[in-house]
């Protein structure tokens, strides 16, 4: 079995980001369930249309239909080991992974003030074609030229109710993998690369503590 871990953490706290990093150094799946189910939308599939119904709303997907598409993608790379972004989302969905018999090696907890994401997400530009995000307004894309786009859910009104959402049914999360023992905090204030460094870092270690905060 791989070694696999979670990113967790608010709307905008560069889940996507990192989770992308630490999968290339580790050399593991980058799995995000909002990137599949944004697919899903695209295709048009119907599990794309029942999860628009929710997503445009800036709801969470029952945890059901969103455990089936972990459980498919974790079971047929089981030795490959996986970085989970923006899974589990839900006390529900932390249990059914734990049900599952999936050993996750660290749960990451990216803390961002709440200023700083409502920033980032009202600038974040992403390419539909290779999947590019920055925060800038490039026009177009530097990877493959083609035009950047807004994200269906980028939305004010609709960021604010993912972070409603966030506070309610995923921040509890935190707490409960405390009580673990497996949650490190990381900052997720500073450069892309920093915030890369911390979580590194923090890897090899035994004991889980807080890395990139002021007194550590
Ligand atoms: P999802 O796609 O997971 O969205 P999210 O959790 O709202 O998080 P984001 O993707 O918006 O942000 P991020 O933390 O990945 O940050 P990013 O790296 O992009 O989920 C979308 C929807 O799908 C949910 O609302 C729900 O409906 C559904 N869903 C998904 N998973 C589900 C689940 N498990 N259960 C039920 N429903 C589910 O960074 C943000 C911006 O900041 C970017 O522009 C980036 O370039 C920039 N940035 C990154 N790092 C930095 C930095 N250090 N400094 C400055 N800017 C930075
Ligand atoms: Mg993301």
């Amino acid at each position: 079995m791989g070694r696999n871990f979670i990113l967790l953490g608010p709307p905008g706290s560069g889940k996507g980001t990192q989770a992308a990093m630490l999968a290339g150094s580790l050399n593991l799946l980058h799995i995000s369930t909002g990137e599949i189910l944004r697919g899903e939308i695209a295709k048009d599939s119907e599990l794309g249309k029942q999860a628009a119904v929710y997503m445009d709303k800036g709801n969470l997907v029952p945890d059901e239909l969103v455990f089936d598409i972990v459980e498919e993608v974790l079971g047929t790379n089981k030795k490959a080991g996986a970085v989970l972004d923006g899974f589990p989302r839900t006390k529900r969905q932390a249990e059914m992974l734990c049900e599952h018999d999936i050993d996750i090696e660290k749960i990451f907890y990216i803390s961002v003030p709440t200023e700083d994401i409502v920033r980032r997400l009202s600038k974040r530009h992403y390419c539909e074609k290779c999947n590019k995000v920055v925060t800038y307004d490039d026009e177009f894309c530097l990877v493959c030229s083609s035009p950047m786009t807004v994200r269906a859910d980028d939305k004010p009104d609709v960021i604010r109710q993912r972070l409603r959402v966030y506070h309610e049914l995923t921040e509890p999360l935190v707490k409960y993998y405390e009580a673990k023992g497996s949650l490190v905090r990381i900052n997720g204030v500073g450069t892309v690369a920093e915030i890369h460094s911390r979580m590194m870092a923090a890897l090899n270690k035994k004991d889980n503590k807080a890395w990139g905060f002021d007194n550590t």
